[in-house]
């Protein structure tokens, strides 16, 4: 079976104030009664898919084990980074635990939303003969701007049915490259979830990032384990680059295939994305405790105080604890500049 490896290391800055250090995007509950993190972790189950993997930042433990267990979704392992060195990394430690070898990992970022998920196992299935084959599989995601903040893929030739050869990974574009791909009309945004063989990731890090796998297996080979919970060597780990698996693996190896697919797939980056994908019949998307009077086109959330508004529109409100963020619809992007500012101040 595939073993899922879910990744809980980010932060999740943009959606402030509700993602924090402490309790950050994948630990909330934004688009259903369960996390982002519950709702991954339940996308994949059943006779395909073994126990997953997490790994995650060593404070999360408690709270990821809580979650997991609501749901039922008994991670095999949750490996629990001292430091995050970034993804790379992350999915080095998960292939090593899972002993390398033929088995295929399914790795997942653990704060997106994917409506359609039997789409996603039917572009899983579709992949399954090219991973058995050593390639490195990611999912594209038909884009609809120039967005700079994701991996973009050119889709090459059909290699397999629904699948295609990656013609050129590029990460990360700038805003001029981001437009002409956009324009080109074949590529893809990178949606971040991953499938291949252990062994074949292993090799592409001892292709082109081999400090980072010597750090790696050297942090496995220390671990600590205590039930479930893994804790790799701390110095060992540290000793590792950070890198994202985007710059370190998919830019550089040659055997990347892409699979098409449309599953209603969001990486839920901002307030604006959540509103999209929750606007009602007036344009509103409220939750919590909320009085909306002649109120159109906002977003409004409250995890405790209440909110009440009157004769508005276009606006962002939520309130988290002691804050409350207050912005037009459009803008929610430059949230990290108001958490510079908060910080400078
Ligand atoms: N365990 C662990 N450790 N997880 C991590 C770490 C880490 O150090 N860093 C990030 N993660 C987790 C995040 O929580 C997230 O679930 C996932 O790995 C991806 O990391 P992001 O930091 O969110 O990546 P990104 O959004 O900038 O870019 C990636 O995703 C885009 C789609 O959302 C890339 O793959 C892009 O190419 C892609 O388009
Ligand atoms: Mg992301």
């Amino acid at each position: 079976p595939i073993v899922p490896v879910i990744l809980s290391g980010g932060s999740g800055t943009r959606l402030w104030p509700m993602s924090r250090p402490e309790r950050p995007k994948q630990m909330l509950a934004l688009t259903a009664e369960e996390t982002m993190l519950q709702l991954t972790a339940t996308r994949a189950v059943g006779e395909h898919f073994a126990a997953p993997i997490v790994v995650a930042n060593a404070a999360h433990a408690d709270m990821i084990d809580t979650q997991l267990g609501a749901v039922e979704a008994s991670a095999a392992a949750i490996i629990l980074e001292p430091a995050g060195r970034n993804t790379a990394p992350a999915i080095a430690l998960a292939a090593i635990a899972a002993g390398g070898g033929a088995k295929a990992l399914l790795v997942m970022p653990s704060d997106h939303v994917i409506g359609d998920v039997a789409a996603f196992h039917a572009a899983i299935h579709a992949a399954l003969p090219l991973v058995a084959d050593g390639w490195l599989v990611t999912f594209g995601i038909a884009p609809d701007g120039p967005e700079t903040g994701y991996g973009y893929i050119q889709v090459g030739e059909e290699i397999a049915p629904g699948v295609n050869r990656v013609a050129r990974f590029v990460e990360k574009p700038p805003l001029d490259k981001a437009k002409a791909m956009l324009a080109s009309g074949d590529h893809a945004w990178n949606g971040g979830i991953f499938l291949f063989r252990a062994d074949a990731y292993l090799d592409a890090l001892a292709a082109f990032a081999p400090d980072m796998l010597a750090a790696c297996r050297k942090a496995m080979d220390g671990a600590r384990y205590d039930g479930r919970r893994v804790f790799p060597d701390a110095d060992a780990f540290a000793a590792s680059p950070s890198d994202s698996i985007d710059y370190a693996v998919m830019e550089k190896a040659d055997r990347v295939a892409v699979v098409p697919v449309s599953m209603g797939w969001s990486d839920l980056g901002s307030w604006d994305a959540l509103y999209t994908l929750g606007a009602d019949a007036d344009g509103n998307a409220h939750k919590g405790d909320v009085v909306a009077i002649d109120t159109v086109n906002c977003l409004v959330r409250s995890d405790g105080v209440r909110i009440a508004m009157l004769g508005v529109e276009d606006l962002i409100v939520v309130a988290s604890g002691n804050d409350v963020l207050i912005l037009p619809r459009g803008r929610s992007q430059e949230v990290k500049r108001l958490l510079a500012a908060m910080q400078d101040g």
